[in-house]
């Protein structure tokens, strides 16, 4: 089946991405990475899980080859909280490091993001809330995603939790990229099945809704469905079976998605899961695995000129009308989900239904709403919720 390439043009187009490195073994490659980048004594963000499974070990040797001296911290939790990025920081000046390595999902990346912007810019992490609102540039960076899906290495965003008012905070700005984006897909080997689950459902979101935002490129939605198309072939059997070759197939995919959705944004499935995942603390792509089929059943309506391309990654035929071929990618999408275990209600994800009209209300607050291709009103979103409860 040939792609059916639609041209959105590139009369108005940026496209922004740090240096890529992609392949096995790559951890062995950081220490020459954060030498290449001037640094004489790195911070080494990561987490307690990535040392156990013995990533953490890999890369303080590479590091150690490079002649590097390093200092390790791992007080990170999952949805990165602001004293957390500040006690990072308050440590990274402590120790006189000079450059940052970040190792992990979305956690460990978005929390070596929310440091570095500190240590250069000084203030409180609220202070750089929104876009734009950084001034120095950040110290020279390396990320390196050990998960598929969260695209923070790639993506000019950092989202850290707001501890008070128990919300996610989108910091938006180029000067958050990465230097070096460094993907081993061998990290994924050692992820729990859940994880991989998860991660590659968030890659899917990114995908599908930069691909549907008002901002996308032809540039944007090449990137956007070779990652669906790579997420189609691999998702389950990436989960059930964990091959080598599918799992390597969902951090290309992770890493393509990322290169989307960071230069055309996303949606209401990210507007949603921004308060949610602040509210509850409750896990990105689970939260986005019960989004995602109810925010494409009220976007796809509007954005009929890109199904054949859509339905072309999900690897469905576009036959009959153009309901029958929305049909037939929202029965893709469930099938996917379904067979590869990802939850499919908000219920289930501890979420509470009297809950649902304030979590509208902030997601109507969130930026990823802006570039939604729909205008949605509270109500549109309230309906979502209750569908997806
Ligand atoms: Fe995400």
């Amino acid at each position: 089946m040939a792609l059916p390439i639609q041209d959105s043009g590139l009369q108005h187009c940026k496209f922004e991405v740090p240096e890529i490195i992609f392949g096995r073994g790559m951890l062995s490659h950081v220490g020459s990475c954060a030498r290449r980048l001037g640094g004489h004594k790195v911070f080494l963000v990561s987490d307690q899980g990535l040392f156990k499974a013995g990533w953490v070990d890999r890369v303080m040797v590479s590091l150690l080859e490079a002649g590097l001296q390093f200092v390790f911290f791992d007080q990170i939790t999952s949805n990165p909280k602001d004293f957390e990025v500040e006690e990072g920081a308050k440590e990274y000046l402590r120790q006189g490091a000079d450059v940052i390595v970040g190792l992990g999902g979305g956690s460990a990346m978005d929390a070596a993001k929310g440091i570095a912007i500190l240590v250069s810019n000084g203030g409180r992490i609220y202070d750089f809330e929104g876009a734009n609102k950084i001034i120095r540039p950040l110290p020279p960076m390396v990320l390196c995603p050990t998960t598929c899906g969260t695209g923070a290495d790639v993506s000019q965003f950092a989202i850290i939790n707001d501890s008070r008012r128990r919300c996610k905070m989108t910091i938006m700005s180029r000067c958050v990229a990465a230097d070096i984006s460094l993907t081993d897909p061998d990290a994924l080997e050692t992820l729990p099945d859940e994880y991989v689950c998860t991660t590659a459902t968030d890659a899917m979101s990114h995908a599908v809704e930069a691909f549907f935002s008002v901002a996308a490129t032809t540039l944007t939605d090449v990137h956007a469905i070779r990652a669906v198309r790579l997420l189609s072939q691999s998702f389950v059997r990436g989960v059930k079976e964990r091959r080598r070759d599918d799992l390597e197939n969902l951090s290309r995919a992770s890493l393509h998605a990322g290169m989307a959705f960071s230069n055309s944004l996303l949606g209401i499935v990210h507007a949603l899961a921004h308060p949610i995942g602040g509210y509850y603390d409750a896990n990105h792509g689970s939260v986005n695995a019960v989004l995602l089929p109810e925010v494409m059943k009220y976007d796809l309506p509007v954005v009929q000129e890109k199904l054949p391309e859509l339905a072309w990654g999900l690897g469905v035929k576009c036959e009959g009308s153009e309901s029958a071929t929305s049909e037939s990618v929202l029965e893709a999408i469930d099938s996917l989900l379904d067979a590869s275990g990802a939850p499919r209600s908000l219920r289930s994800l501890g979420v509470a239904r009297e809950d649902l009209p304030e979590l509208a209300t902030r997601a109507l607050n969130d930026a990823c709403i802006l570039t939604s291709p729909r205008q949605a009103t509270k109500r549109d979103l309230l309906s979502i919720l209750e569908r997806a409860y």
